[in-house]
């Protein structure tokens, strides 16, 4: 629809709800940052996240809860974020190794993403717990009804699907619960790194808990949420777009045989990582995990020769952003140098928004970055990439996600280490999470 009626364009979804997208810089940069209410259809699509979820948080309250969540986010906890990384990783390409025959590595990233953030923010009982088990296998019901229940006009309630939904629901908050309250009553709880762990050790003016376990809850359960399916399409897209572009890759995997020289990738080696993080930045600008971000407007609005009544949604278009003419010279090339230091400085402020902008902006940037680089430096020093020739590759929104809609086949091709011949890589370090 930009393509056709260009920059500002209003459309209705069903009979009443106006949206209003808007692809302009100039208008972008005069409102974006003050828009900091999520529509209402998003509350419906994502109710079950529980009240106390940072998504349904005034701009005032979420402002105090990023100020204590966001630096939780760094540091210590990316470390440990790093260490689960590599095990969870490790053990995946170990499988790649004895595939008998193509991979599909979009399943596998799912599977992965959601491993390596149940451990980061609920620590080790997450995948060696029943209760880890189940959380994950109710998580995974719930999320993937929850996009068309919330585009039913009535809900389904002479449909037995919607009583299970509603019932996992209910026994995932249950068990969200109880591995807050046995995170509680842990003696070590103020020496271990997951988020859960740093969460409850925070304490307000008073030294008393921050969090009240509801928020606790929902505020774990929000960042599983915002954080499995948006790196793991992230990194499908990545593999995609390194079997298309074999020189890409060999220059990647160059890099990080000079980087890491056979070993296991630690956190500092990820920035040293250079061009792989113009390949990630370059792959996300081709196809952004969430393609669009939607505002409430609160009150009638005037901008740039516009009059937008109070009760639209206003669409941040990051797909079509990140495909301008006049900013990004011949959009649908891959090319990652256009993120090199020298070249990444020059795009206008609103020109890329992988993880949004303003005050509902991602809280998992860094956190993303540091996953999906180190699960690519792992994959590429093992193995090279090449797409299955039968695989058709479409994007598809699936719920907020976009994902390849028939999935991604690899053949993967073990690597000789560093180019030599006859010797494949096996890490000497062995990978663990169980002491941290
Ligand atoms: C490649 C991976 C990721 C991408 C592309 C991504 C992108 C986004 C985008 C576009 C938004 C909405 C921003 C807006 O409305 O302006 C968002 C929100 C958010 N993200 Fe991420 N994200 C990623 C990974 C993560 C991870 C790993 C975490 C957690 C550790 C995370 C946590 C969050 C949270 C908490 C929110 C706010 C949710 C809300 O207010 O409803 N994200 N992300």
């Amino acid at each position: 629809m930009h393509q056709r009626y260009g920059k500002v364009l209003r459309f209705w979804m069903g009979s009443s709800d106006l949206m209003v997208s808007i692809s302009d810089q100039d208008i972008l940069s005069q409102i974006a940052s003050t828009l900091h209410s999520r529509p209402k259809a998003a509350k419906k699509a994502l109710g079950w996240l529980g009240h106390e979820s940072p998504t349904f948080k005034s701009h005032e309250e979420l402002r105090t809860i990023r100020s204590k969540v966001m630096p939780l986010l760094m540091g210590e906890s990316l470390k440990y974020l790093c260490l689960v990384g590599q095990e969870r990783t490790k053990r995946m390409l170990d499988g790649w190794k004895t595939a008998t025959d193509a991979v599909e590595v979009a399943s596998d990233f799912s599977e992965i993403t959601f491993d390596i953030i149940g451990v980061a923010l609920f620590g080790q009982e997450f995948s060696s717990t029943d209760l880890g088990q189940k959380f994950k296998k109710l998580f995974v019901h719930v999320l993937r009804e929850a996009h068309p229940r919330s585009e039913e006009v009535i809900p389904s309630f002479w449909d037995p699907k919607y009583w299970q939904w509603r019932k996992s629901i209910s026994r995932l908050q249950d068990c969200a619960e109880q591995l807050i309250k046995q995170r509680r009553q842990a003696l070590n709880m103020n020496k271990r790194k997951d988020l859960l762990s740093l969460v409850l050790s925070e304490k307000d003016g008073s030294g008393n808990p921050f969090f009240s376990d509801e928020q606790a809850r929902a505020t774990i359960v929000t960042f599983v949420f915002a954080g499995f399916d948006t790196s793991a399409s992230s990194l499908a897209w990545i593999c995609y777009l390194l079997s298309q572009h074999p020189e890409v890759q060999a220059r990647a995997q160059d890099e990080v045989d000079k980087v890491l020289a056979g070993r296991l990738p630690e956190f500092e080696d990820l920035d040293k990582l250079n061009y792989l993080t113009c390949v990630v930045k370059e792959a996300m600008r081709l196809y952004p995990p969430v393609p669009e971000a939607l505002r409430a407007l609160e009150s009638d609005l005037e901008v740039g020769g516009y009059s937008i009544p109070k009760g639209a949604t206003f669409v941040i278009p990051i797909s079509m952003l990140h495909e301008d003419e006049q900013i990004w010279e011949e959009p649908r090339k891959f090319l990652p140098e256009r993120f090199t230091q020298e070249n990444g400085k020059d795009h206008p402020r609103y020109a890329y928004l992988p993880f949004g902008t303003g005050s509902k902006s991602c809280m998992g940037a860094r956190f993303a970055m540091t996953e999906i680089r180190l699960v690519l430096a792992m994959m590429l020093q093992r193995f090279s990439l090449q797409l299955v020739p039968e695989q058709e590759v479409i994007p598809e929104m699936q719920s907020i996600i976009l994902q390849p809609k028939y999935g991604l086949r690899l053949n993967v091709v073990t690597r000789n280490m560093n180019g030599t011949r006859g010797q494949t890589l096996e890490y000497s370090a062995s990978a663990g999470v169980a002491n941290a």
